[in-house]
């Protein structure tokens, strides 16, 4: 089975393109060689982020995710076990939401991942593939979670 987990929370860290780049880089050359993968989507601001993998690896780098500085207010929204991941050989896609106003995008240069984008599509009424179109679609992001508050580990 798989730890799938989904989490928001708030671009604390004035993030440059080089530093958002060098993040997705080490996050996928982390993430590839550990099974875990995901999709890290930003809007307005706010980061909404899958990750998916073998359980402890998954829970283990949530923690560390979960204290990181460059951001804060994070929520975790979902923690569910899976037979399969959503974004299966994705070592962490990236999205983001074009600007409601017709600005460019903070991060033209990151390619946005369409393939994966696509594959949430095809998830049909999947919750997480639902809330991670939604959010990139503009819908209010939840502020809660649906699982009980992170509190630094899992019982
Ligand atoms: C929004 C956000 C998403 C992140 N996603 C990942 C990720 O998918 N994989 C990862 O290894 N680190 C990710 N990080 C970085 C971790 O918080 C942390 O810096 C990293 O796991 C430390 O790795 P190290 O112990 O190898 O230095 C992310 C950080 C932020 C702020």
């Amino acid at each position: 089975m798989n730890r799938q987990l989904l989490y928001r929370s708030g671009q604390l860290y004035e993030f440059t393109a080089s530093d958002m780049r060098a993040l997705l880089q080490h996050a996928r050359q982390a993430n590839a060689p550990r099974g875990v993968g995901g999709l890290l989507a930003l809007r307005d601001g706010l980061f909404m982020q899958l990750l998916e993998g073998p359980a402890p690896v998954v829970d283990a780098l949530f923690s560390r995710i979960a204290a990181d500085p460059r951001h804060c207010e994070v929520r975790l929204l979902v923690r569910a076990e899976r037979a399969a991941p959503l974004l299966p050989d994705c070592p962490m896609a990236w999205a983001e939401a074009p600007p409601e106003d017709g600005e460019a995008l903070a991060f033209a240069e990151l390619q946005t991942d369409h393939r994966a984008l696509a594959q949430l599509e095809r998830a049909g009424d999947d919750p997480v593939a639902r809330t991670l179109c939604a959010f990139l679609d503009g819908a209010s992001v939840p502020r809660g979670g649906l699982v009980p508050a992170f509190a630094g580990g899992w019982a």
